[in-house]
């Protein structure tokens, strides 16, 4: 299949801008991209002159879980804080009863259509992870739900395990035996049965420790399971610094980002994932280091964080629009945080620009520059979609 007549954004060292370019796409992946001029022979598909970026990545989300928690957002609105409600049972715990209690396919059907609206905006990977279980069984199913989204709809699904999300009620003065059933069991488990592709926790005030993580972490890699952090989010705590002397993949949130540990994370190659999603909700004030990012030259990412209570944000390109007024970062800088820099968050060498040899997941849009994507709100340009090679959304069959 050669796609022709096309402006690729390559995200190659920015938009890598190609006017006039063809693609050509073969056996589900990228065998060449350049001027159409010169290209192959091949099968030809007229792309109307339309913008070609990779298909986008959410490598940020808690899509899997069950119930609904807008009765929290009334709350927060009359001045409750999200500290609050969360000890008070609500917040994660409350969707932890809710999932507990569905069933997997009620997990699923609800899942699918959350997906279904990312998907409608030319996403073609994304990491869900567990953490609304907390107890062995429901945290395995969640991975499993997760990860069979994949034969349901045309995109990849790669799961992370969130044992450490909050202390379950059940284990409230246990603190350290509810970390040992994470690291002695389910761990295990999930590296037994390859559950999950990566481990990640949640340090905070109102979840755990730096400590406490650092020694779910230390058993993650002895298992061979990369890590990421939810850090620094609601304060300074260091959690980043720790991630990043374990080599994680990200570090995600970061509104309470010091000099220092951007410093540190900039010397890891650890990815900076901003959640402006969270921040929106939270009605936060303290936006996430991005100068001192971009100078240290830390690659940002930019996620939905899509998930019941903080970010019920079913757009990645509303996340690239909030993470340009509410963060600053440029178009280009949002682009790159859902393409290669996403790619790279989720430790995927294979996808998230377009060049030759790497996945054909690619997203064509009815826009004329690549900056128009994160300008408007509401708005949804997508045209078409090549997953892995095949034509599975949009007019060019
Ligand atoms: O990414 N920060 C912790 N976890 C989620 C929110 C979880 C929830 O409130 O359900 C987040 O924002
Ligand atoms: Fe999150």
């Amino acid at each position: 299949m050669l796609l022709t007549n096309l402006t690729l954004a390559t995200m190659t060292g920015g938009y890598g801008l190609m006017p006039n370019a063809a693609v050509l796409v073969e056996d589900g992946l990228i065998r060449w991209a350049g001027p159409a001029a010169d290209a192959p022979e091949g099968k030809a598909i007229d792309c109307g002159g339309r913008l070609m970026t990779p298909g986008l990545i959410d490598c940020h989300t808690h899509l899997v879980y069950g119930g609904n928690r807008a009765n929290e957002f009334e709350l927060r609105l009359t001045g409750v804080p999200y500290a609050e409600i969360a000890r008070a049972g609500g917040g994660i715990m409350a969707t932890v009863r809710a999932t507990r209690s569905s069933s997997d396919e009620e997990l699923a059907e609800s899942a699918l259509k959350r997906l279904d609206s990312l998907l409608a905006e030319g996403v073609t990977t994304i990491e869900i992870k567990s953490g609304y279980g907390l107890d062995r069984e429901t945290e395995l199913r969640m991975l499993k739900v997760a990860k069979a989204l994949e034969q349901e709809r045309p995109v990849s699904v790669t799961t992370t395990y969130l044992g450490a999300h909050a202390l379950p009620p059940e284990f409230k003065e246990k603190r350290e035996e509810y970390l040992n059933i994470v690291k002695n069991q389910v761990l295990l488990d999930v590296s037994r049965f390859r559950a999950a592709d990566a481990v990640d926790a949640f340090c905070e005030g109102i979840a755990f420790s730096v400590e406490e993580v650092e020694s779910v972490f230390e058993v993650a890699k002895s298992l061979g399971l990369p890590v990421k952090l939810h850090a620094e989010q609601l304060s300074n705590q260091g959690g980043s610094a720790m991630a990043a002397r374990h080599g994680a993949l990200s570090v995600d949130h970061i509104e309470y980002l010091d000099e220092a540990g951007v410093g540190v994370i900039a010397a890891s190659g650890t990815v900076a994932v901003l959640l402006p999603g969270a921040f929106y909700y939270l009605r936060e004030k303290q936006a996430p280091p991005v100068a001192a990012l971009r100078k240290a030259g830390v690659p940002m990412a930019v996620a939905t964080d899509l998930n019941p209570g903080t970010s019920p944000v079913h757009s990645i390109l509303t996340a690239m629009n909030m993470a340009c007024v509410l963060f600053g970062l440029t178009p280009e800088e949002a682009l790159l945080g859902v393409t290669a820099h996403a790619a790279r968050a989720l430790g995927f060498a294979d996808r998230g620009r377009i060049a030759p040899g790497l996945r054909a997941d690619l997203a064509l849009w009815d826009v004329p520059r690549p900056g128009d994507l994160a300008y408007p709100l509401g708005f949804n340009p997508l045209a078409a979609v090549i997953q892995n090679g095949r034509i599975v959304r949009g007019d060019l069959a």
